[in-house]
């Protein structure tokens, strides 16, 4: 039987790749960073199959290169912005992505960059690099409590409710804002009807909606400015979420306390941008789901959705299962 050819845009799990191999012919990009557009659009031609990163954009463009017999588009990621849903439904493909897996690694560093944005951290460390630290004092380097304060988290999917779980433990007050969701029980988590209800308690605000043309740039200058001043806004969606223009400003002039940041726009965050400067915004390089067994079993989960969609077969986790009704 003539075997699949499919496109691996990274390399990702070594089993993951063993188990493709068996039933496809692999192309697997050998780089560090990704392919570049050009490389996408050569490696993509006649494929029927790709497994792609969050990195790699995945368009109406590159699907017409790919050609009629793609079957089947798998991102190892649970957020799918870089694909177009849209033009792929339109072309009856299926796109994987990789939900739940993620949930505990992803909630563990946002409540990571929470407490060690409350806490300071990061500038603590630096202090004592800078040769700051002379002596224990009773002013140095104050921080927030958690144990009564109230964390807000925009957007309660499965991530979202981790966070709870995780704030719960540390008897923070949560509130949580998501038109989308029904309350969930057994959670110590309140609903708020009005988004600045929940910025004008919060002593925390998380996020954790995808990024739509609704959510582009929801934190901005308005957002803020209903924060309270001691506030502290944590990301780990994406970063167009947030307008970092606006964000530098309210950092700036202190509006509000201080931004944890796991995703910027651009990735990478150039080395020169004014967020960088900023001792109260700390800043991480994408990495909430960076554990071994996560990223394991995302690779593992991103396999199996490229496989399942070559054989025609619905995928564990499609975005679009739309593609699987019948024509009209
Ligand atoms: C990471 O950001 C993901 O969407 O999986």
């Amino acid at each position: 039987m003539e075997k699949f050819k499919v496109f691996i845009t990274r390399k990702i799990d070594q089993m993951a790749i063993d188990q493709i191999s068996e039933l496809c012919e692999v192309d697997l990009w050998p780089g560090d960073l990704p392919p570049s557009r050009e490389e996408m659009l050569n490696h993509a031609a006649g494929i029927d199959g790709i497994l792609c990163l969050l990195t790699d954009k995945i368009d109406a463009q590159l699907l017409e290169a790919t050609g009629p017999q793609l079957k089947v588009i798998s991102n190892m990621a649970v957020g799918f912005d870089n694909v177009d849903v849209t033009a792929a439904t339109r072309y009856r493909i299926p796109v994987g992505n990789t939900p739940g897996i993620l949930t505990d690694a992803t909630a563990d560093f946002a409540f990571a960059l929470l407490m060690a944005a409350g806490r300071r951290v990061c500038e603590a460390a630096q202090y004592l690099l800078d040769g700051k630290w002379q002596t224990w004092g009773p002013s140095i380097l104050l921080g927030a409590d958690f144990r009564g304060a109230t964390l807000g988290l925009v957007g309660f999917g499965r991530i979202g409710q981790a966070m709870a779980k995780r704030a719960t433990g540390f008897e923070m007050r949560v509130l949580y804002y998501d038109p989308s969701t029904q309350p969930v029980p057994g959670l110590n988590a309140q609903p708020v009807q009005d988004l600045d209800e929940l910025l004008a308690q919060s002593d925390f605000v998380s996020l954790h909606v995808p990024l739509t043309e609704k959510t582009r740039h929801m934190v901005d200058a308005a957002f803020l400015s209903k924060m309270k001043p001691n506030a502290i806004l944590i990301n780990t969606s994406r970063g167009a979420v947030v307008d970092q223009t606006a964000l530098y400003e309210a950092l700036s002039k202190e509006q509000i306390r201080a931004a944890a940041l796991d995703v910027t726009d651009p990735e990478p965050l150039p080395l020169d941008d004014p967020l960088l400067s900023l001792d109260n915004c700390l800043i991480t390089p994408h990495i909430a789901s960076a554990s071994h067994h996560t990223r394991t079993q995302m690779a593992e989960v991103a396999a199996q959705n490229l496989l399942l969609g070559l054989q025609g077969k619905p995928l564990l986790h499609s975005v679009n299962p739309q593609v699987y009704e019948e024509k009209p």
